[in-house]
């Protein structure tokens, strides 16, 4: 008699072929939550620029795959030799989903973006001297890293957000001859804009540097292909987090030539890395291994693979042609609203993704954001989004309002700090998600919200008077974490 159940019931699901079917794809997007005045209300997530839900495919396949779940590359049993074959096949998927040529990439998995772009840092062996050309638009991973080991040159915004591209080409001019790499958002967090950066690139090989594109907000959105490396408007390094895109479960990818982690030490050393070691020396395996350090997060990247699957399968055209009409919607409804400021272009809208930022005229961002999670049961975020510079900049303020909001923050109060609201959409949402988002807006400019909000002064948010929802009704194993503290304190 066969001990235990081995293989669970498993029919694999029908790969989702179109942008409606997406919506059946959602983990969790039936949930109600509670709201002030008690009740519940079926949850709006409108915060995919932050981290995207799972697909159902995907976490469908990591059930499939858990019970054969094991370490990868030197174990010798089946479950072993299973997982590593999925785990290599994986790096293939994604490699395949940028358009990465096998015989001249190698596809690293990472554990996000942020990892991506201090790696690359990290193994430029940057020369004193080099400079890194960046923008103002990009998210602090893909700036404070250069920041370590080069000086960094920022190009500025226009002054409908969108990135100055004249001046750019000025900084690559001034720094001629000492540009190692150029580093861009495919597609900002903060007003969702894509600079072109096929273009950039083709400025960038010109220039004699590397360009590095950080791909966290444009994966899900936008078909991406480093192109041909004989190419001059070919991409160099790209970097993806798997969470913004479908598969939240702890990886990201950096794609880069082969060629280049082959020379060098690689940045963190240990096990995985090595051929052979004796007493006093190492040899560096190849990559992507060599630049995966320790045991791999192999469901990580079975997931990440997956959903790029699904991803490929729906077509990221019709997600586009799809989130385009939602975005189009969403701004002909929000110009409309009364003392509403929106942040980059509000017309032309064919170079953005869905990432939508504004503030109420007189509301502290903040405030705006409580309720609309509160009395709405709408997700959105607030505040300046790992982004500082860009935000301050979109915002207009001035160095000595920057510096006055600096001594506040560093003296632990930051109930004044700079922000906006940021509602972002993904493949899945609906006209109904704006709607509900627009009417809470004008609720909010009609004072019509319900609550009482106070402030925190040391985090600068607001929370409604009396709203204290228990979470573990939801996630019945918070009781269990709670317990296991209190016998660890
Ligand atoms: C444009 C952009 N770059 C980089 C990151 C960093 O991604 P991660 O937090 O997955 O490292 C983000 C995350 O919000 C982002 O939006």
């Amino acid at each position: 008699m066969r001990r235990g159940k081995v293989l669970l019931p498993f029919t694999m699901p029908a790969m989702p072929g179109t942008v409606g079917e997406l919506r059946n794809e959602i983990v969790g997007l039936d949930v109600r939550v509670p709201v002030l005045g008690g009740g519940e209300r079926p949850y709006i997530f409108l915060d995919n620029a932050a981290s995207t839900p799972s697909f159902l495919r995907v976490l469908r396949c990591l059930e499939a795959f858990m019970p054969w779940y094991s370490g990868v590359h030197r174990g010798t049993g089946f479950k072993s030799l299973l997982a590593t074959e999925a785990f290599d096949a994986a790096h293939t998927m994604v490699g395949r989903f940028v358009g990465a040529d096998p015989s001249y990439h190698t596809v690293i998995f990472v554990k996000n973006t942020t990892e991506c772009v201090n790696k690359l840092a990290n193994r430029m062996g940057f020369r004193p001297g080099d400079v890194v050309v960046t923008t103002l638009l990009e998210h602090h991973s893909n700036d404070l890293p250069w920041r370590r080991h080069a000086a960094v040159a920022h190009a500025a915004m226009l002054s409908d957000g969108r990135l100055d591209l004249a001046d750019l080409r000025r900084l690559l001019a001034v720094h001629a001859g000492r540009v190692r790499v150029v580093a861009v958002a495919g597609a900002t967090n903060i007003t969702g804009l894509c600079p072109p950066v096929r273009e950039i690139a083709r400025w960038a090989h010109e220039a004699g540097a590397l360009i590095v594109v950080d791909a966290a907000q444009l994966a899900a959105h936008r078909t991406i292909s480093m192109g041909d490396p004989d190419d001059p408007s070919h991409i160099d390094f790209l970097a993806l987090s798997a969470h913004k895109m479908y598969a939240p479960y702890g990886t990201g990818a950096l794609i880069g030539p082969k060629a280049f982690f082959e020379a060098g030490d690689p940045d963190a050393v240990g096990g995985g890395v090595v051929e052979v070691v004796t007493r006093d020396r190492a040899f560096w395996n190849h990559p992507p291994q060599k630049e995966e350090a320790g045991s791999p997060n192999v469901t990580g990247g079975i997931a990440m693979a997956e959903a790029a699957a699904v991803l490929q399968a729906v077509g990221l055209e019709a997600i586009e042609e799809h989130e385009a009409g939602l975005l189009a919607y969403a701004f002909d409804r929000l110009t409309r609203i009364p003392g509403i400021r929106l942040y980059g272009p509000t017309r032309d809208l064919s170079d953005k993704v869905g990432v939508i930022t504004f503030n109420l005229e007189g509301f502290h961002h903040s405030l705006v954001a409580a309720i609309l999670g509160v009395e709405g049961a709408i997700g959105v975020r607030d505040g300046c989004f790992c982004a500082h510079p860009y935000v301050k900049e979109l915002l207009g303020m001035t160095t000595e309002q920057d510096q006055a909001h600096e001594t506040a923050v560093l003296s632990g109060d930051k109930s004044a700090m700079p922000g906006m609201v940021r509602a972002s959409v993904g493949c899945y949402n609906t006209w109904d998600d704006i709607d509900a988002l627009v009417e809470m807006l004008h609720r909010i400019v009609n004072r019509e919200y319900r609550g009482t909000y106070l402030q925190e002064r040391s985090s600068g948010a607001y929370r409604a008077e009396g709203f204290v929802p228990s979470f573990s009704p939801y996630f019945p194993y918070l009781d269990d974490f709670a317990v296991r503290e209190k016998v660890h304190s």
